[in-house]
């Protein structure tokens, strides 16, 4: 049922309708305007009862249309939107070298492998890495939560900042935008509309030549220009290390021993 009916946005609520956007997972704009990542939860529940949406990448859309985002870093001073990591990046070490030297080698570049195995962690680290070897704009689109793929060329758009254009299309106003603008695009999760990811990279990539596009996805986008990397689990001992830091960070998290069998 919705409760919200007609309810205007609270400023609050813009503020976060902004971060989501940009691409902002709730924890990420929790830290952004120091709240408990449960008030997040709540403002962007509040936001899709609202406005009578059921997705984040709606609410981006929205924000793009009636505020005004700039397209600005996450970070002041530095050209791009990846947030800050919130927890220990361990291990990778060997496929960020590999990959470093794949990248320029081509325009497309896909990170494939099941669920939780760490691409996007491992996708954010290396568009880091980018933004330090050549200084070009780096710019991330968020895409787990994107159901509708019509939605896909309004989503990247958004978050770059771009607002509709008379008579053009999004993917047109998307393929003007950056027909000369040398720029990383990483588009994580890709899963969900891997078909549109697919019919919009592969259209900029034919008709913006500074462009190239990182992207993590359960399944391949399947496009010629495409080199799948495929991201194995973590190896034992890093699986382990990342445990042991997961659990000294969480102040809820206990070790049970085994129930011993009582004796009689
Ligand atoms: N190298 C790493 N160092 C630290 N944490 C990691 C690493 N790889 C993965 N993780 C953690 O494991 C969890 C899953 O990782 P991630 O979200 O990157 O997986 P994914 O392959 O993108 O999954 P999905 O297909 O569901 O999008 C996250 O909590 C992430 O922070
Ligand atoms: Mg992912």
């Amino acid at each position: 049922m919705n409760n919200h009916v007609n309810e205007p946005l609270t400023p609050r609520e813009r503020d976060v309708a902004r971060l989501v956007a940009r691409g902002y997972s709730n924890r990420q704009i929790a830290d952004d305007l120091v709240v408990a990542p449960s008030t997040a939860e709540r403002h962007v529940a509040n936001i899709l009862s609202k406005l009578h949406m059921r997705s984040r990448a709606e609410i981006g859309v929205w924000a793009v249309q009636h505020e005004s985002i700039s397209s600005r870093p996450s970070i002041p001073g530095r050209r791009d939107t990846l947030p800050p990591e919130l927890t220990s990046f361990v291990g990778r070490e060997r496929a960020l070298r590999e990959l470093a030297e794949l990248i320029p080698k081509t325009r497309l570049l896909t990170l494939v492998g099941s669920g939780g195995v760490g691409k996007s962690r491992l996708v954010l680290r290396l568009a880091g890495s980018r933004i330090e070897a050549n200084g070009r704009e780096v710019w991330l689109v968020e895409l787990a939560g994107l159901s509708d793929p019509a939605l896909l060329p309004q989503t990247v758009a958004s978050v770059l900042g771009l607002r509709d254009q008379r008579g053009l299309s999004m993917v047109e106003t998307l393929v003007a935008a950056l027909r000369a603008r040398p720029l990383l695009l990483v588009l994580d999760n890709c899963e969900p509309v891997v078909g549109a990811c697919a019919d919009l990279v592969s259209a900029m990539l034919l008709r913006c030549p500074d462009l190239q596009v990182l992207a993590t996805s359960r399944i391949p986008l399947h496009l010629t220009a495409e080199i799948t990397w495929p991201v194995d689990p973590l190896v034992t001992a890093e699986a382990v290390q990342l445990f042991v830091e997961r659990a000294r960070g969480d102040s809820q998290f206990r070790a049970h021993r085994p129930e011993q069998p009582r004796r009689r």
